[in-house]
């Protein structure tokens, strides 16, 4: 696959790995390929990998070590200042999963964050019909055995 086929609108593409450092493999990988503003849903168990491919995303863009990316479950917003092709580039990873209502949500003032140069990542965004909306794609994340990982990229626009 031509890393050009994988930024197609309207089509899946598909990675497979087998650890948590070829998952943030992946995420570098489709850093350089996410051209902001992009409001992406993460969807996938717990523990399949969300915040892994955010790691490599936040690497890849000088915003983080993977170190620094963990995740927001708690605090729900970590925010990045990234850089991408000679741009500043603004990488918020949120983890929504506790969140119980479309007025817990707004709080977060989600709409706020998507500037020209954001880039937003939202694990468990496909739990609100708000995110969903105003999602530009999502990558989904399946284990299909072991360690073995399903990465399925889907870009709406
Ligand atoms: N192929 C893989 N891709 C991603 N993570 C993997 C893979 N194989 C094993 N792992 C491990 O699974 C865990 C995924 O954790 P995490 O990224 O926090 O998941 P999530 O954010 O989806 O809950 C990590 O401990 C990671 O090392
Ligand atoms: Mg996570």
């Amino acid at each position: 696959m031509t890393e050009a086929a994988v930024v197609a609108k309207g089509k899946v593409y598909e990675f497979t790995t087998h650890s948590g450092t070829e998952t943030v493999g992946i995420g570098r990988k489709l850093a350089g390929l996410l051209a902001p503003p992009q409001l992406l849903i993460l969807r996938g168990d717990l523990g399949t990998g969300k915040t892994t491919l955010v790691k490599g995303i936040a690497q890849a863009l000088e915003a983080a070590e993977p170190d620094e990316v963990t995740s927001p479950t708690f605090t729900l917003l970590h925010e990045f200042d990234g850089e991408r092709e000679g741009q500043p580039i603004k990488l918020y990873h949120l983890d929504v999963y506790r969140l119980e209502s479309e007025r817990q949500l707004e709080t977060l003032g989600i709409d706020d964050l998507l500037g020209d140069d954001a880039l937003v990542l939202v694990e468990w965004g496909e739990k609100f019909k708000s995110i969903v909306k105003r999602a530009t794609g999502e990558i989904a994340i399946t284990a299909t055995g072991g360690n073995a990982r399903k990465i399925a990229v889907t870009l709406k626009s």
